[in-house]
């Protein structure tokens, strides 16, 4: 069985600003597959967050095609896009889009709500995720009162309570310290050796020793850099 789970296929991102057109994303073929955690970098304006933005069907692609569990993405309407994000698609950000004036539970248990599953066992299984990311202690706690490192820890409970085949992550550590960064990233590693693909877009060269895999964007071109980790230790 193929491990393969998204392939963009020939896929450009093209946006107009007034009567400018701004080529976010040159037409681009790329693979990602489950049980691999891959880093997308390249400088601020290189189009890292639109090709993510592609994989979690978040947008569509002005040319080409993205395919997702071999479905393909171009062909479906909105609604059905807002369903294979909540269903295949987990997100994590850099300012952790926590609601606040809910609990790290409350948080947790909203995409399971959007699901419609009863609230008791959309409780539990948010429990367990705490449980995972270690919060469990801090499941009754607002936001405003844990640090950036347990904030970005919910969302990352958040992201996988709905057990989604892909995790998507926006300079996921970047308001974080260095510490509070690692603990995260051993989170998302472990993840991907759940057979999920984690794909995080990040500036931090640090990162790289948790990679299977480092893709590199600039002006728009996407290359693979790198496959093997071992020479950027
Ligand atoms: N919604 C948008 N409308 C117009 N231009 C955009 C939009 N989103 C991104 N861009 C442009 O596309 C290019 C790539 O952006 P982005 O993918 O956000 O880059 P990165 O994440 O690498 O910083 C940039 O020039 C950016 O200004
Ligand atoms: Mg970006």
């Amino acid at each position: 069985m193929s491990n393969t789970i998204v392939e963009v296929k020939n896929a450009s991102k093209t946006y107009l600003s007034g009567d400018t057109t701004v080529v976010a994303l040159q037409p681009t073929t790329v693979t990602f597959n489950k049980g691999e955690l891959t880093l997308i970098m390249g400088p601020s304006g290189s189009g890292k967050t639109t090709l993510l933005s592609l994989v979690g069907c978040i947008i569509y692609p002005t040319e080409g095609n993205v395919f997702l569990n071999e479905t393909n993405v171009t062909q479906l309407s909105e609604k059905e896009l807002a369903n294979i994000r909540l269903n295949t698609v987990g997100f994590v950000f850099q300012h952790f889009n926590l609601l606040e004036p809910l609990t790290a539970l409350e948080n947790v248990m909203q995409p399971m709500l959007l699901q419609k599953v009863p609230i008791s066992k959309a409780k539990d299984r948010a429990l367990k995720a705490l449980e995972k990311v270690n919060l469990l202690d801090r499941k009754n706690n607002l936001p405003k009162k844990l640090s950036g490192g347990q904030k970005q820890r919910v969302a990352i409970a958040r992201a996988l309570v709905t057990s989604p085949d892909i995790i998507l992550c926006d300079e996921p550590t970047a308001s974080l310290d260095a510490k509070s960064g690692a603990v995260i990233m051993e989170e998302l590693k472990e993840l991907s050796r759940q057979d999920k693909a984690v794909i995080i877009v990040t500036h931090d060269l640090r990162l790289r020793k948790f990679a299977d895999r480092v893709i590199y964007v600039e002006e728009g071109n996407v290359s693979n850099e790198i496959s093997n980790e071992e020479d950027y230790k």
